[in-house]
């Protein structure tokens, strides 16, 4: 209890020092720079593959602004999941603990990312791309129902994917100037909650039996399963002249790609694995995702 009261008043004063408020930060009437990419064009799902060479260097731009919308729309459907969640758990808990107060912390901050997403989308002139309906239901269900193991698992593996490709673009300045603020301040602000989650995972993990564990497992691969599948939506192709389902078929069997899935799921993926939370029959799911 200690620990966990420790980690959180250190998180609460972190966030005093280095919080930012997106909409006064960020100036959102900023043209966009012609010429820059919004991802590095190796991170495109596509780059590497014949529908890439056929691309003018200015629909290759269009198609990365395009998977950055896509992202964005991941980052903000999980974001809505992930404050029910933290709201619910608030619910059970001690006000006066800092843990607790930690939890509405991160909700403040998940509050202005969402926010900023939302804003980062209508600036880039991008639609907001839904999750499947299927997955729409399921994160219905999970922010409902989630608590213990698989709800920090689950938040982490959004947050620390999310995180890979936004480390990599704030440190390029050769992107567009809006998303690297963007990610800027986000990558800021989600080491805090990457870290309150590692540790309470860690501690659920080590509190919870072995049914639930196994239940847990099953639970965390298919979320896995689904912020993967999530992170390019079929549809951003068109934004380029590519039929959905060709530019996802391409994508799904481009080695570049898949080998990007797995490096932004690194970190995460093992940080699971120590904690014994990606084997057996989850294991597959999480191969079936592509991320391991
Ligand atoms: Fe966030
Ligand atoms: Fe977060």
């Amino acid at each position: 209890m200690e620990a966990r009261e420790l980690t959180a008043e250190r998180l609460l004063e972190s966030s005093l020092r280095t919080s930012y408020d997106p909409i006064v930060e960020i100036d959102w009437s900023a043209p966009p720079e012609p010429g820059r990419y919004w991802l590095p064009p190796e991170r495109s799902s596509l780059y590497g593959t014949p529908l890439w060479d056929g691309l003018t260097e200015e629909q290759r731009i269009e198609l990365t602004k395009h998977e950055v919308a896509s992202a964005a729309s991941a980052g903000l459907w999980f974001e809505t999941i992930l404050m029910e969640m933290l709201i619910r758990q608030y619910y059970d808990s001690d006000p006066t603990s800092r843990h607790a107060q930690y939890a509405l912390t991160e909700v403040a901050d998940e509050c202005r990312h969402s926010i900023m997403f939302g804003r980062l989308i209508e600036a880039m002139g991008c639609p907001v791309y839904p999750a499947s309906p299927f997955d729409h239901a399921l994160g219905r269900w999970l922010k409902a129902t989630a608590r213990g193991p698989h709800m920090y698992a689950s938040i982490l593996i959004a947050e620390e994917i999310l995180d890979s490709f936004q480390r990599e673009i704030m440190g390029d300045d050769t992107l567009q100037p809006l998303i690297r603020m963007v990610s800027r301040i986000h990558v800021v602000e989600e080491a805090r909650h990457v870290r309150y989650a590692r540790e309470e995972l860690a501690r659920q993990v080590t509190a919870a039996g072995p049914l639930r564990s196994a239940y847990a497992r099953i639970v965390i691969a298919r979320a896995a399963y689904s912020i993967a599948g999530r992170l390019v939506h079929p549809r951003v192709y068109a934004a380029v002249g590519i039929r959905p389902r060709d530019g996802q078929a391409a994508a799904r069997a481009n080695p570049r790609f898949q080998e990007t899935l797995r490096w932004s799921a690194s970190r995460v993926s093992s940080y699971l694995g120590d904690l014994g939370l990606v084997r057996g029959p989850a294991r597959l799911l999480w191969s079936r995702a592509g991320l391991v």
